[in-house]
């Protein structure tokens, strides 16, 4: 498995793989909408975190981070039907903690469906959100029917080892 952090840059390259990683979101996300998924995706303000195996995107997380506030919003998260239960999307967790880490993030946000929360639980999120609401609140979209969930970044954590 390889990682790719991919941004809207007007690039053929990403923009393929962004097409790649829509599609993914668009068959495990049903719920969500295609032209809205589309929409976030290619977005500017957010960014993908891509796994690639034997040269095909098979999952990833689509992310907005805010740097002003020092955390960055889950958007999207879903890995292939074919791959999943691999251990796959803990390992792109993992990726973009150690990522955004590393930029200085200190917390993660989400809006967890209520069949991935067992996912964001085992991968370390938390229903109690710690973060000041002002620090938050207005930064990201509400969702119906989904679970607001924190996640902390240690900074003294290797999330990769
Ligand atoms: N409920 C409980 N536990 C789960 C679930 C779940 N739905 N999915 C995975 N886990 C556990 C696994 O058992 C595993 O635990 P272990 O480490 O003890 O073995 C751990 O989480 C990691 O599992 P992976 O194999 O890495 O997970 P996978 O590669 O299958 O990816 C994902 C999980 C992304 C949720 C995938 O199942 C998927 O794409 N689902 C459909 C889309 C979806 O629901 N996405 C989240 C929506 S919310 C949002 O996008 C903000």
């Amino acid at each position: 498995l390889r990682f790719l952090i991919l941004r809207n840059d007007g690039s053929p390259l990403a923009c393929e793989r962004l097409l790649e990683l829509k599609n993914i979101f668009g068959k495990q996300l049903p719920k969500m909408g295609k032209q809205y998924i589309a929409r976030l995706v290619f977005d500017r303000q957010h960014e993908s975190l891509a796994a690639i195996y034997a040269g095909e995107v098979v999952g990833g997380i689509t992310y907005r981070p805010h740097p002003s506030q020092a955390f960055a919003e889950v958007v999207f998260c879903a890995v292939s039907a074919e791959q999943q239960v691999r251990g796959y999307g803990a390992r792109i967790m993992n990726q973009l903690m150690e990522r955004l880490k590393r930029q200085g993030i200190t917390h993660l946000l989400t809006y967890a469906d209520n069949h991935a929360i067992g996912y964001f639980r085992k991968q370390g999120f938390n229903k109690q959100v710690t973060m000041k609401r002002e620090r938050w609140h207005g930064y990201i979209k509400d969702y119906d029917g989904a679970t607001l969930m924190e996640f902390i970044i240690d900074p003294r954590i290797d999330y990769l080892s």
